[in-house]
């Protein structure tokens, strides 16, 4: 899994960083440039690595220069269309996978550049994943994934869940697992995010009010009543700092065995709730 290869911190532009950067344009591994600390890079690869440099200064995220992320072992293309997938988002997946069976029914809710929904359907190949986005944008990043990742078993489709139409395609349909990585951090979260993810994330992925953060949660909790399966389950990725709130909501909507995990960092940020 990528947990070494994310770099959300600011970005410090370390040994590491830039042998992830050399990496990239030698085609070598990030071991074997241990064992060539005298490289010489061609007139070519020394544009390119000063041009990256550059930009990683100006705040760019190195998902974005290096044009890929990875996620669940695998790569997913990235860029300004959709978020850059996060490791916490992989222990999720993680979890979606222990409980489920190969030939379920599945909804990701907001699949930005559909790592989640792409992750679980090369995981599950019987299942048949639905995806949803309200970003033109994203969704075509997402179909670039899959077409790379040569995964068939998804359909990716726009909607606004916050405007669920009955008579849209996802609510003809009842799912054993409904997943969401919903928008989640409130305005008044701003000033303390880096500027890599605040210049260069979407922000319609990121930002919910301050008055009703929680309004994704109420949305995909009420679909949910009427479109999980009677075995079905709920997963969400949650706000660390609104775990009990988002608890709480899910219980006051008649949710049971809400159970509230942490990630590997020991951050509260995963829910997983049946009917
Ligand atoms: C936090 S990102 C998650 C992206 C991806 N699932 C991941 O985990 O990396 C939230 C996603 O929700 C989408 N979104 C925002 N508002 C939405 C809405 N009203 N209906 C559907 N999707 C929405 C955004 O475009 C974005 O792709």
């Amino acid at each position: 899994m990528g947990y070494a290869f994310f770099i959300d911190m600011g970005q410090e532009i370390t040994p590491y960083i830039k042998r992830l950067l050399m990496s990239h344009i030698t085609g070598l591994s990030t071991v074997q440039l241990l064992a060539e600390p005298n490289l010489q890079l061609t007139e070519e690869q020394q544009t390119w690595f000063d041009e990256a440099i550059v930009r990683l200064q100006n705040n760019e995220p190195i998902q974005h220069i290096l044009g890929y992320s990875e996620f669940y072992g695998r790569k997913f293309k990235c860029d300004r269309r959709a978020l850059v997938p996060r490791p916490e988002t992989e222990e999720l997946v993680d979890w979606i996978i222990s409980m489920h069976n190969a030939q379920c029914t599945i909804l990701d809710i907001g699949t930005g550049t559909g790592c989640i929904a792409l992750s679980l359907a090369k995981e599950l190949p019987l299942a048949k994943v639905t995806a949803l986005d309200i970003s033109i944008d994203a969704l075509s990043l997402a179909h670039e994934n899959a077409e790379m990742l040569e995964v068939g078993n998804v359909d990716f489709t726009e909607g606004d869940i916050l405007n669920m139409d009955n008579e849209h395609c996802v609510a003809r349909e009842k799912y054993a697992v409904i997943v969401s990585n919903p928008p989640y951090v409130r305005e008044c979260e701003k000033a303390k995010m880096e500027a890599n993810v605040l210049e260069y994330d979407p922000h319609i992925a990121l930002f919910v009010s301050n008055e009703d953060p929680l309004i994704f949660y109420r949305a995909i909790g009420e679909f949910g009543l009427s479109h999980l399966e009677k075995d079905g389950a709920l997963y969400f990725e949650i706000n660390q700092y609104l775990s009990q709130e988002t608890c709480d909501l899910l219980i006051a909507m008649g949710y049971k065995n809400v159970e509230l995990r942490e990630d590997i960092n020991g951050n509260a940020r995963m829910i997983k709730a049946t009917l």
